[in-house]
């Protein structure tokens, strides 16, 4: 992509985000973001007349062999602005972060967005940024699956291989995570791009058996699953993964954290992107992109492990699992939303 369209992309993002004149925006860097996004950043928001400015942080100073990866997208809430208090502090002034380092799960987003700033994350290639750019429609979509979400007491997911599992909600469920693109509310944070909506359960009390199929996808792997898995699930906390080799990669994986907290159950929800591609990750390099098209791709079921400190709760580990499933079924106090890969209730129907 030309340098002139990626400034015409971004501009068009940070219109949506109602970056203008009166306004302060940030563009956070690291040692590993786009060069090419921060000029472009920068600009998009100047030509809307905010007042920008860029802040790039040095690596933080951490031990790299307490943590089994750094690989894109691997590891979580340890970021440059650990421990970095100065630099908190500066972000929370600005109203809008745009944010090239990856702050999600950390304690210092959460301190941020509770500022009243409105975060932007951003890491993908141009390509997928611009295929999935914010759609008309889609933020609707994904209110009306929040507002169902946030009066929901159960939900529970299925695939034809055998998945029955059931999430208790309420303890969190009352605000539910909204993804679709950008992000134009104090404190709100977004990711571009992206439409799915999710919510994670009440502690303790998520039970049943997840057995991922072929064609489900892991993250951080990047990678389809190609064998059946059996995650048995009780009172909140995965007890055993099960199966041939990918059962046998999951659970090394998992043990390498050394953390207890990895083994417990996260987010869940479902995609509402029409135009994230189930398959793309077998075209891009790993360490290009985020997955984006796997988290969000229109009927998927996405569930998770780890960290919850996003809805208050003190689970801050790194290890996170994003685990799509592709074909099943979703339900909320038995209505489905998703039935064999396909959303059902109209108003989320794209
Ligand atoms: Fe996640």
């Amino acid at each position: 992509m030309s340098a002139i369209d990626l400034l015409d992309m971004f501009q068009r993002e940070l219109a949506l985000c109602k970056v203008g004149p009166g306004q302060v925006m940030a563009v956070l860097t690291g040692p590993n973001s786009r060069a090419d996004y921060a000029a472009a950043f920068v600009a998009a928001g100047q030509r809307l007349g905010a007042e920008v400015f860029r802040l790039d942080l040095p690596p933080a100073a951490q031990d790299a062999s307490q943590t089994p990866t750094t690989a894109q997208g691997a590891l979580w809430g340890r970021t440059p602005l650990t421990g970095h208090r100065s630099g908190v502090e500066m972000l929370k002034r600005v109203d809008m972060l745009v944010d090239l380092v990856g702050l999600l799960h950390s304690p210092e987003q959460v301190e941020i967005q509770r500022a009243g700033a409105r975060v932007l994350m951003v890491v993908e290639p141009p390509e997928i940024l611009a295929r999935m750019f914010p759609r008309e429609g889609n933020r609707e979509r994904v209110e009306a699956g929040g507002r169902r979400l946030a009066r929901a007491k159960q939900l529970r997911i299925t695939n034809r291989a055998g998945t029955d599992l059931t999430y208790q909600l309420g303890q969190y469920s009352k605000t539910p995570i909204l993804q679709y693109g950008y992000t134009d509310q104090p404190g709100r944070w977004d990711h571009f791009p992206g439409a799915f909506v999710y919510t994670w359960p009440n502690e303790g009390q998520s039970n049943g058996t997840i057995v991922l199929a072929p064609g489900d996808i892991i993250f951080p792997f990047k990678d389809f699953v190609r064998s059946e898995i059996r995650v048995n699930v009780v009172d909140g906390w995965i007890k055993s993964i099960e199966g041939g080799f990918d059962a046998e990669h999951l659970r090394h994986f998992m043990a390498s954290w050394n953390d207890p907290d990895a083994y417990a159950m996260a987010h869940i929800g479902w995609g509402l992107d029409k135009m994230g591609l189930w398959n793309s990750l077998s075209l891009f390099n790993k360490e290009s992109y985020i997955g984006q098209d796997g988290r969000a791709f229109y009927g998927n079921v996405l569930w998770s492990t780890g960290p919850n400190t996003d809805v208050g709760g003190s689970r801050t580990t790194p290890a996170h699992l994003d685990i799509a499933m592709k074909g099943a079924s979703l339900f909320l106090d038995g209505e489905p939303m998703v039935l064999d890969g396909e959303v059902i209730p109209e108003d989320m129907r794209a």
